[in-house]
C-alpha cells in the first residue's frame, strides 16, 4: 500500500475527516432531529445541472441546504442526448422524484468553455467539448459580431447554458412529463465567480409549445 501523503493548500486528507465530524456537530446543535429527518427520504424541488467546477457548489451559492436539491455536473454543464449519465439523472429526478425545476448553471470564466474557444489540444477532454464549438457553430453569426476576446467568452458561457436548457426541453423524458400534465419549469442561469450573483437568462420554458418543432415528440 501506497503511503504517500497528498496535501494541496490547507486541506488534507485529514481535515476532510475532522471536517465532517465538526460539520456534523454543529448541525445536530443547531437540529437535533436534521439526520433522522433527511435518512427518512427525499423529495427535493429543484434538479440542477451545473459545473464540475470546484467554485460552483449548488446549495451553498442557493443558500439551501442537503435534501433541497438534486445534482448533476459535468465539465461545462454540457447537455447532450447521448449522456447516459445525465440522462438517468433527469429521468429519476423527473419522474420519481418530481421535481419542479430543472435549472441549467453556466458560470463565467468556466476553463472548458475556453477551452472549447481555443485550438490548443487538451486531451480526451477535447471531444466532450466539442458539443460547446457546436454551440459556437449554431451562434456564429452572433459570435462574429463580438470583437472583445472576453465578452466573446462571457456570451459563450450564456448561450452554452442556453442550449444546455433547450436539450433537456428537447428530451422525451421532459416533453412526455409536459404531456401528463406535469407542472416542469426549465430554466438556464449564469454564475459568476467574481460577484457570486446568478443571472437568469429569462428563457425558462414551461410546455412544449415553445419546442423546436425538429424536437417535438409525442
Ligand atoms: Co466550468
Amino acid at each position: 500500500m501506497c503511503a504517500k501523503t497528498i496535501e494541496t493548500k490547507d486541506i488534507t486528507y485529514d481535515t476532510l475527516l475532522q471536517g465532517n465530524k465538526d460539520w456534523v456537530k454543529d448541525t445536530i446543535n443547531s437540529d437535533p432531529e436534521f439526520f433522522d429527518k433527511l435518512s427518512a427520504g427525499q423529495s427535493p424541488p429543484v434538479l440542477w445541472i451545473g459545473c464540475s467546477d470546484s467554485r460552483v457548489p449548488a446549495n451553498q451559492i442557493t443558500n439551501t441546504k442537503p435534501g433541497d436539491i438534486f445534482v448533476h455536473r459535468n465539465i461545462a454543464n454540457v447537455v447532450v442526448h447521448t449522456d447516459m449519465n445525465l440522462l438517468s439523472v433527469l429521468d429519476y429526478s423527473i419522474n420519481v422524484l418530481k421535481v419542479k425545476h430543472v435549472i441549467v448553471c453556466g458560470h463565467y470564466g468556466c476553463g472548458g468553455v475556453k477551452a472549447a474557444l481555443g485550438n490548443k489540444q487538451v486531451g480526451i477532454i477535447d471531444n466532450w467539448l466539442r458539443n460547446i464549438r457546436d454551440v459556437y457553430r449554431t451562434h456564429e453569426r452572433e459570435m462574429a459580431t463580438i470583437e472583445d476576446p472576453d465578452q466573446r467568452f462571457d456570451r459563450l458561457v450564456e448561450l452554452n447554458a442556453i442550449e444546455g436548457a433547450a436539450n433537456v426541453t428537447n428530451t422525451s423524458i421532459v416533453q412526455s412529463a409536459w404531456a401528463n400534465g406535469q407542472e416542469l419549469a426549465v430554466h438556464a442561469w449564469v454564475y459568476s465567480l467574481k460577484t457570486g450573483i446568478i443571472k437568469d437568462l429569462n428563457v425558462t420554458c414551461t410546455c412544449g409549445d415553445d419546442v423546436a418543432p425538429a424536437f417535438q415528440v409525442g
